[in-house]
């Protein structure tokens, strides 16, 4: 069956962009048929996978019921390649996206129509991650509502600690559900080791919070990410060879085992 992932955080800048692309581009590296849509007002992850000139956006489908939303996905472009299992549902940034937002307020069905779209092409691929901004909106409850699962990055901040909690709730809210029906992972991500007082409490907020709901593995913070996002390419194929390049392969092959 399709895992159809959410990640997200109600904090901004906590690594949502960053663990999508990366986690996507390894998913599709060991095998999997990946599809990745940004549901970000900025268009980060639109600008780490694509030329920027796609005709189409994630707006088309979900304003119009009759639109085929193959139309939409366009192949990853990755070191200049054009990616047979990775593709993605590009989004459009700054206001376009606002406007999506509230031209979706007035619709029926309005927090189903991603669901009811993917619906049609999930056949198509083994993983579909969701990139997603901080805020509440009704892009963002459509990405709940379509999510079987959720990835929550978060840094050991309290800040950050509390985005978790506070998408948790929300998610109870409008799924109906309660906290042990949500399937997640709650990944530490650009963890900074020689911060002692912070990696102890954040640790120990994760051991006893979430227990079994916290990733092994620990994207730690280092520069070659900063140098991904420049290069706007996912980092082991800024350089293979570095440490940090096995985060995300690590994490996938937990994603992967996780099911
Ligand atoms: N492991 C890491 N180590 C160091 N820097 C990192 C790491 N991961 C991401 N970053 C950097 O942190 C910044 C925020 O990351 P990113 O854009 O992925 O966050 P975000 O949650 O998507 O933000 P937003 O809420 O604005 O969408 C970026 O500049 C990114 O390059
Ligand atoms: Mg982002």
């Amino acid at each position: 069956m399709t895992r159809i992932i959410m990640v997200g955080c109600r904090k901004g800048g906590v690594t949502k962009t960053t663990t999508t692309v990366n986690l996507a581009y390894e998913l599709s590296q060991l095998g999997n048929r990946v599809l990745v849509l940004d549901f970000d007002g900025q268009g980060d992850s639109t600008k780490f996978l694509t030329n920027d000139d796609c005709e189409y956006y994630i707006g088309d489908a979900l304003l119009d019921r009759k639109f085929d939303i193959s139309k939409a996905i366009y192949p990853a472009i990755v070191a200049d390649k054009e990616q047979d299992n990775l593709h993605i549902i590009p989004g459009r940034r700054g206001d376009i996206m606002t406007k999506l937002d509230m031209d979706m307020i007035s619709l029926t069905r309005r927090e189903e129509r991603l669901k009811l779209h993917l619906s049609k092409i999930t056949d198509n691929y083994d993983f579909i991650l969701i990139d997603t901004n901080p805020g509440t909106s009704v892009l963002g409850l459509n990405a709940v509502m379509a999510a079987t699962e959720f990835i929550f990055p978060t840094e050991f901040k309290e800040h950050s600690l509390d985005g978790v909690e506070a998408l948790i709730e929300h998610i109870q809210d409008v799924k109906f559900i309660e906290e042990d029906e949500i399937s997640f992972l709650v990944v530490a991500s650009k963890i900074n080791k020689t911060a002692k007082k912070s990696l102890a409490y954040g640790q120990e907020y994760l051991a006893s919070r979430w227990p079994n709901n916290t990733a092994k593995t620990i994207i730690w913070d280092r520069s070659l990410f900063a140098e991904s996002e420049y290069e706007h390419e996912p980092a082991s194929v800024i350089n293979r060879g570095h440490v940090a390049a096995r985060y995300y392969k690590e994490l996938a092959k937990e994603i992967i085992a996780h099911a």
